[in-house]
C-alpha cells in the first residue's frame, strides 16, 4: 500500500478552507493509502503563539480530524513534537538546503511582506525544511494539500534528489496531490484571496467551530457579481464559483450539476442552499467535535499513533545519519 501523510498547523482557528482543502482529501483517500497525518505543532511557533491557546488549539485540531471522519485505526495520526525525529532530519535537509531556495518560497514571502526583519522568526525561514523532513522521514508517496503548500512540496523533491544524490538512494520522491476544485477556497468578502485563518476580516472566513447560524449569514452576505446566473466561471465569476464550489464539494454534487440544478434560481435562492448545507455541515461536525473533545479519545489516539510514527522516524534517521557520517 502506498503512504499518504499530511499536516495542519495548530494556529488560528480552522477554516472551511482546511476542510475542503485539505482534510476533506485525506478522509477520501485513507482507504486507499497508509495515512499519516499529524499536527504541524513545531510549525505553529514560527510565530509567537499563546501557549494555552496553541493547547487548546492542538487537542482541537485532533478532535475535528476525527470528528470529519479521520478512522485512527488505520490512519496513524501523532504530535510532531512529540517525535524529535522530525527536527532531527530537518537540520539534516537544511544543510542540503540553499538559501536562494529559501528565499523563492512565496509563503515566506507573503508572511514577511510590511515586516521589519527583527520581527521574522529564522524559523518562519527554514520551515520549509522542516515541512520537507515531516515528509520523506516516512517515505511517503502522496501529499494531499491546498495550492499554496504546492510549492514546499516541490522543493521537498528537490531536497531528497539532492540528498539522494550525494549520499546515495535514501528518500522516496513525493508527489503533492492537489484537488482540481478545492485546492484554493477563496474569501467570501474578497474571493481572489485565500480564505485564511489568519483574515484579519472575519466577514470572509468560516470556521469550523463557529456558530452555524452566524456562517450562514456569512454566506448570505458574500460578495458576488451583478449577473445573477449560478455559473461557474473563477476568472469572471469568482465569488459565485466561489460558492459553487463549496457547495459541490460538501454535498458531492459535481459543479455542472450544480448549475443545472439551479440554473433558473438567483443569487438570493443559491446563496440561501449553500448557507442551509454549510451551515448543517458545521451542526454535523460540531457535534461530533463535542463528543469527542470530552472523551479520552484525543490522548487515546495520539499515544497510539506516536508510537509507530517514531518507530518509522527513528529507522529513517538511523540511515540517514549512518549515510552523512553522523555517527561513531
Ligand atoms: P496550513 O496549516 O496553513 O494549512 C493546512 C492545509 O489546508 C490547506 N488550506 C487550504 N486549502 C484550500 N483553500 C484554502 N483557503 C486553504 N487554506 C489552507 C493548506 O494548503 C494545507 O494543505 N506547512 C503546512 C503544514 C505542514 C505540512 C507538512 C503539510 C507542515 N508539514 C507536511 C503537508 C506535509 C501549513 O502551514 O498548512
Amino acid at each position: 500500500m502506498k503512504r499518504l501523510l499530511s499536516g495542519i498547523k495548530p494556529t488560528g482557528e480552522l477554516t472551511l478552507g482546511n476542510y475542503l482543502g485539505a482534510i476533506k482529501q485525506f478522509v477520501d483517500m485513507q482507504k486507499d493509502y497508509e495515512s499519516f497525518i499529524f499536527v504541524a505543532n513545531l510549525h505553529a511557533i514560527t510565530v509567537y503563539n499563546d501557549k494555552e491557546e496553541l493547547l487548546k488549539r492542538t487537542r482541537d485540531l485532533v478532535a475535528i480530524y476525527l470528528a470529519c471522519g479521520l478512522d485512527a485505526e488505520n490512519t496513524t495520526i501523532f504530535l510532531q513534537s512529540e517525535n524529535n525525529y522530525h527536527t532531527n532530519l530537518g537540520w539534516v535537509l537544511e544543510c542540503n538546503a540553499y538559501v536562494g531556495e529559501l528565499n523563492r518560497m512565496t509563503q515566506f514571502k507573503d508572511k514577511s511582506k510590511n515586516k521589519s526583519e527583527n520581527a521574522i522568526t529564522c524559523g518562519l525561514y527554514t520551515y520549509p525544511t522542516l515541512m520537507a523532513a515531516d515528509i520523506i522521514l516516512y517515505d511517503a508517496d502522496v501529499v494531499p494539500v491546498g495550492i499554496d503548500q504546492k510549492q514546499h512540496v516541490e522543493l521537498t523533491r528537490n531536497i531528497a534528489e539532492r540528498f539522494n544524490k550525494r549520499y546515495g538512494q535514501t528518500f522516496k520522491i513525493p508527489e503533492p496531490i492537489i484537488s482540481e476544485i478545492t485546492q484554493k477556497i477563496y474569501d467570501l468578502q474578497n474571493p481572489t484571496k485565500k480564505m485564511s485563518k489568519t483574515e484579519e476580516n472575519p466577514k470572509g472566513c468560516i470556521t469550523l467551530l463557529e456558530n452555524p447560524a452566524a456562517a450562514a449569514k456569512k454566506i448570505m452576505g458574500a460578495v458576488t457579481d451583478s449577473d445573477n446566473k449560478i455559473k461557474y466561471d473563477p476568472e469572471n465569476k469568482p465569488g459565485i464559483s466561489n460558492l459553487i464550489t463549496i457547495y459541490s464539494a460538501l454535498t458531492n454534487v459535481p459543479i455542472k450539476d450544480v448549475e443545472n440544478k439551479f440554473k433558473d434560481s438567483n443569487y438570493g435562492t443559491f446563496k440561501k442552499a449553500v448557507a442551509e448545507v454549510v451551515s448543517q455541515f458545521l451542526t454535523d461536525l460540531q457535534a461530533k467535535y463535542q463528543e469527542i473533545i470530552n472523551s479520552g479519545k484525543v490522548d487515546e489516539v495520539l499515544d497510539k499513533g506516536i508510537k509507530k510514527a517514531r518507530e518509522i522516524a527513528q529507522a529513517k534517521v538511523k540511515e540517514v545519519y549512518e549515510k552523512v557520517g553522523l555517527s561513531r
